[in-house]
């Protein structure tokens, strides 16, 4: 694999039509990025492929679509409005603004999960950091709230003021109630929703990894106040092996420790089945979307980093190029959210349980939440690949993902050639998002298709229109096979699926 920077990816990702900055021909907005053609397609099969594994593929998963601006209070009592905030640094002489644990990071090229007012300021003193900009002293440290603020309606007053949510999962929990009648749901059961969310970070940066305006996927999963112990599930995940590290190995400076689900289980690292279970299923989304497994580990958050819910936190994270980061906090939020719900909006929140014929509050035991462009960036750096041979860029991504699931082609510019290739290439549009692309060399071709992870390429040769074939090369290994046209949707279909070898798809061609 070559590693690639951030900025090279950024870089990559603008040249070929994935990501653009916004509104850049005003010199665009920190924090904010456009997709490009190719970046909406892999952005719509990451949250089609998320869909599909967590809610249409489960019995005990449905989805909600909230709005962004909803009422208030929901802030209020979810504590956002009170703690949702990160700690500030301001220059005293030129003013300018760092998020204290980023300046902290870069000043002492150490990683800082947590950190409080005063150790900040003990860091500062003790260190005698400066302000990277104009090396003057800062002021005492703040914190800031990272919500967007708007209006509702035309009054500009106190009370017309909302904001745009932090996170999805709030709306999960002012609609947990319907749902679970509306959709006759049991416990265990989760929610999903998919969706913006926006935080007004002090320093956005490395490229999509922190932005201000961002799009959720999430999971809050409910289960019953007295079965919190035992996930139905477990054993699915039992053999699963994970990148482990605990908030004791991170204190001891130890390094992360490979191990299945059943050993870190045993050993009490990982103290609930339920939170076992999810971080191993959603590693499993991942590597099941073509990601490598061993770029990944859990990691627990140190006791100081919790949220403000949070009873146990894991995350999962990646190894990206600057350092290892989270893709996903997986919260043991308890019953924090609905209680809190209960309390400020005095309505009953509470479920029916047949058995013990009582109400319950369930607890939320883990909460599997992650943006949609981090995986974005996981799945494009995990794909990229500089192939020296060809001399070209080769961008793996599982086909499920690639943008273009096929290029269709004539071998060379002849009518009779075009013809067959237009008919072929308006089948398969049908059914797959396909490029027709008739300029350069079929080389040129290849490699053009290759850089934009169009895992296959269809090209219609003077043969084909004597024995109704056509070649299908492969992107990842470039091996070829001929298959009758009338086979080709299917055959695309198992491909894409990988539901069969390449090889085994057809005729291989020598
Ligand atoms: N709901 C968890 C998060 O936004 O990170």
């Amino acid at each position: 694999m070559t590693q690639l920077t951030i900025e090279g990816m950024a870089v990559f990702c603008k040249r070929k039509g994935f990501v653009y900055q916004n509104s850049e021909i005003y010199g665009g907005l920190a924090g904010f990025w456009d997709f490009g053609h190719l970046g909406v397609e892999l952005k719509n099969n990451i949250k089609y492929n998320w869909w599909n594994f967590h809610v249409r593929q489960r019995e005990d998963i449905v989805g909600i679509d909230g709005s962004i601006v909803t009422n208030p209070k929901v802030w209020k009592a979810s504590g956002h409005a009170e703690n949702f905030t990160d700690a500030l640094l301001d220059c005293k002489k030129c003013g300018k603004r760092y998020r204290a644990d980023h300046l902290l990071e870069d000043e002492l090229k150490k990683e800082f999960n947590a950190v409080t007012l005063e150790s900040i300021k003990e860091m500062i003193k003790k260190h005698k950091i400066k302000c990277p900009k104009c090396k003057s002293d800062f002021s005492e440290p703040k914190v800031f709230n990272l919500m967007f603020t708007t209006n509702v309606g035309p009054i500009e007053e106190e009370s017309a003021k909302a904001y745009l949510r932090p996170e999805t999962a709030q709306l999960i929990f002012t609609d947990f109630k319907l749902v679970a009648e509306n959709a006759r749901m049991k416990l265990p059961f989760g929610i999903a929703q998919i969706g913006k969310a926006f935080r007004n970070e002090i320093s956005p940066r490395d490229f999509l990894f922190r932005c201000r305006e961002f799009e959720q996927m999430e999971i809050e999963y409910f289960v019953h106040p007295d079965k919190t112990g035992k996930c139905p599930f477990i054993k699915e995940v039992l053999e699963h092996e994970l990148f482990i590290y605990s908030d004791e190995m991170q204190e001891k400076n130890k390094k992360e420790k490979k191990m299945k689900v059943k050993e870190a289980l045993k050993k009490n690292i990982i103290k609930t089945e339920w939170h076992a279970y999810w971080l191993a299923v959603e590693h499993k989304w991942f590597t099941g979307l073509g990601a490598e497994a061993d770029n990944f580990r859990i990691r627990q958050h140190l006791k100081e980093e919790k949220s403000h819910y949070a009873l146990d936190t894991w995350d999962l994270e990646y190894k990206f190029p600057f350092g290892w980061k989270e893709l996903q906090g997986m919260a043991n939020r308890t019953d924090f959210d609905l209680k809190q719900h209960m309390e400020h909006s005095k309505q009953d929140l509470s479920l029916f349980d047949e058995e013990s014929k009582k109400k319950v509050v369930p607890h939320v035991v883990a909460e599997p939440s992650q943006g949609v462009e981090r995986a974005f960036l996981v799945f494009m750096f995990d794909a990229y690949n500089e192939d020296k041979e060809r001399g070209n860029v080769v961008l793996k991504l599982h086909p499920k993902l690639a943008p273009i699931k096929a290029a269709v082609f004539p071998l060379v510019n002849k009518p009779e050639l075009i013809e067959k290739s237009r008919e072929i290439f308006d089948e398969l549009k049908k059914e797959f998002n396909c490029a027709y692309d008739k300029s350069g060399s079929v080389g040129r071709r290849y490699a053009r298709n290759d850089e934009l992870g169009t895992p296959f390429c269809v090209t219609v040769d003077f043969e084909s229109l004597d024995d109704d074939s056509v070649t299908l090369r492969n992107r990842d290994d470039t091996k070829q096979i001929r298959v009758k046209i009338e086979n080709l949707k299917e055959t695309m279909r198992k491909l894409v699926n990988q539901d069969i070898e390449f090889e085994n798809a057809g005729k291989l061609v020598k």
